[in-house]
């Protein structure tokens, strides 16, 4: 460069080395993150490639990143911010399993890692009938759960709606709402409320354990936020609820959805390790021997394993791995519980509806979408329901009628251009497979962590699993690329209500006392 200078031009000479300089410094990194995207320090890496997607249109970047946007179209944006590749699927496990490490050596590390009590699986033989009451998300469901042997449960269950109001209200008020509607359940059934039938209760929010029957709130996720309840043992609010409605009721267990859901399975299949949930919320439990979990100080266990609750859904939530973008910040900053959750709000259908809307209304601000005509109805919060998604994604017409329907008929959205409702659609695929890749990222680890490479039965249950078209598809694609070979012996099995008869069955080993720990 020196030789190029001359008294005249020496000043625009330097300027012009230097800025081409700093642009292929920058274009370097950007190709070896997104090629290579192994990077010796996983901070760094994290670092460059929030970088590389927080150009959002709205953004007003300078640099290479601003420079490559002027001639991106909007989908070749937002395929480079929401893509997971191959090699950043790999990047991930590796900072899971690192995570899930810290969790099980101390209590307060960003993923839980919680001991559930529960510290053995059922055979296919226990018997019995029992009370289960579930509490997952916007559903309460009241259940009689009979078990009858070789993994056969005849089930009559009362599914009842959480307002708004009560998710939000008080303690006493949402608890005596429970006691009520299991009373006019028993009712309805023709049940003896006096009898002190056991009951199981699957309560699906981070509790920390202290016995199988007693649990404490850590803090609400899913858009709960009634007072009185985080650090109050869940059991004994619904214990006082039951008692003021004079209902005779022995609650002898405490049961997170994932921990029911891998226990219903094994019920059935007992090649089942690991319990997910991906619905409206986001969580896993596997089985873990004891001499992996250092945090353990409670008594000796005769079986040497522990089913984990992970409370996977919080990891990230340190801001250091995650691959989000800009309006990941957004959702989480508009949600009630910011830097919460954070893997669960790239993941679960409270989030993903409400994702695509950040998107669409960013389009249409730039004039991307809709010819930027504003849109009223999506500028309201949570009013794109991931169910909408669903159908767009299922819309294989050559107009694509379903999602003009969804655009213009419920959303009042003047006239759509195929253009834009390929590009609405384009979204939904790009949320969607992203979250299915990042599911993957947690059930890989689990299975590499506990060396289950060789084949075990995964149960997953919940609306987005169930529901969302090619999640399941999308989620051994990317299994596929993360454990090669061994991804043939990991059974993602749909399960389905297990929850509640998961609580059930962990009432029956309880009674029987073989829950017991020494
Ligand atoms: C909760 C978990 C629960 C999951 C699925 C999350 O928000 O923290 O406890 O298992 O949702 O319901």
């Amino acid at each position: 460069m020196t030789q190029l200078w001359s008294a005249d031009n020496r000043v625009p000479l330097f300027v012009f080395g230097l800025t081409t300089g700093i642009a292929l410094t920058a274009a370097v990194q950007y190709l070896v993150t997104s090629i290579s995207g192994t990077p010796l320090n996983l901070r760094a890496a994290a670092d460059e490639d929030r970088d590389h997607r927080s150009s959002s249109s709205s953004s007003s970047q300078q640099g290479p990143v601003a420079q490559r946007k002027n001639v991106e179209t909007a989908t070749q944006r937002l395929e480079r911010q929401f893509t997971i590749s191959t090699a950043m699927l790999h990047n991930l496990v590796k900072a899971f399993i690192r995570d899930m490490e810290r969790g099980l050596k101390r209590d307060n590390a960003v993923m839980k890692m919680i001991p559930s009590y529960v510290i053995r699986r059922p055979t296919g033989d226990e018997t019995g009938t029992y009370l289960a009451l579930d509490l997952g998300g916007s559903n309460f469901r009241v259940c009689e759960c009979t078990l009858a042997g070789k993994g056969q449960v005849r089930i009559r269950q009362k599914k009842f709606v959480v307002s708004e109001e009560l998710k939000t209200g008080t303690a006493t008020a949402l608890f005596d709402y429970f006691a009520e509607c299991v009373s006019s359940t028993m009712d309805g059934f023709g049940l003896d409320k006096q009898a002190g039938t056991k009951l199981g209760f699957t309560f699906s929010f981070p509790v920390q354990q202290q016995a199988l029957n007693r649990g404490t709130l850590y803090h609400w996720t899913k858009g709960f936020t009634a007072e009185g309840v985080v650090g109050q043992d869940v059991v004994g609010l619904l214990d006082a609820a039951l008692r003021r409605k004079g209902l005779k009721i022995d609650v002898t267990a405490l049961v997170n959805d994932t921990v029911g859901t891998l226990i219903s399975h094994a019920y059935l299949d007992t090649a089942t390790t690991m319990g997910v949930i991906l619905g409206t919320g986001t969580n896993a439990a596997y089985v873990e021997r004891l001499e992996n979990i250092p945090k353990w100080t409670g008594p000796k266990c005769p079986t040497n394993e522990m089913i984990i609750n992970m409370e996977w859904g919080a990891w990230g939530q340190d801001g250091i791995i995650l691959p989000t973008t800009d309006y990941d910040v957004k959702v989480d900053r508009a949600s009630p519980n910011p830097q919460k959750q954070s893997y669960e709000k790239m993941i679960s259908g409270l989030y993903l509806g409400e994702l695509t809307r950040y998107i669409i209304v960013d389009l249409i601000s730039t004039g991307e979408l809709f010819a930027g005509r504003r849109c009223e109805a999506l500028e309201v919060q949570h009013s794109f329901d991931t169910a909408n998604m669903s159908r767009i994604e299922r819309d294989h017409s050559m107009e694509l009628t379903d999602t003009r329907s969804i655009l213009e008929d419920l959303y009042a959205v003047k006239k759509t251009t195929l253009a834009d409702r390929r590009l609405v659609k384009r979204i939904c695929e790009l949320i969607g497979t992203r979250a299915a890749r990042m599911a993957a990222v947690g059930i890989a680890s689990v299975v590499t962590k506990t060396n289950k490479l060789a084949g075990t039965t995964v149960a997953v249950d919940g609306s987005v699993f169930e529901h969302y078209p090619h999640f399941a598809n999308r989620m051994r694609d990317a299994l596929r690329e993360l454990l090669g070979i061994n991804a043939e012996g990991i059974v993602l099995a749909q399960a389905r209500d297990g929850s509640g008869q998961g609580a059930a069955l962990i009432a029956a080993l309880a009674d029987h006392g073989e829950e017991k720990l020494q």
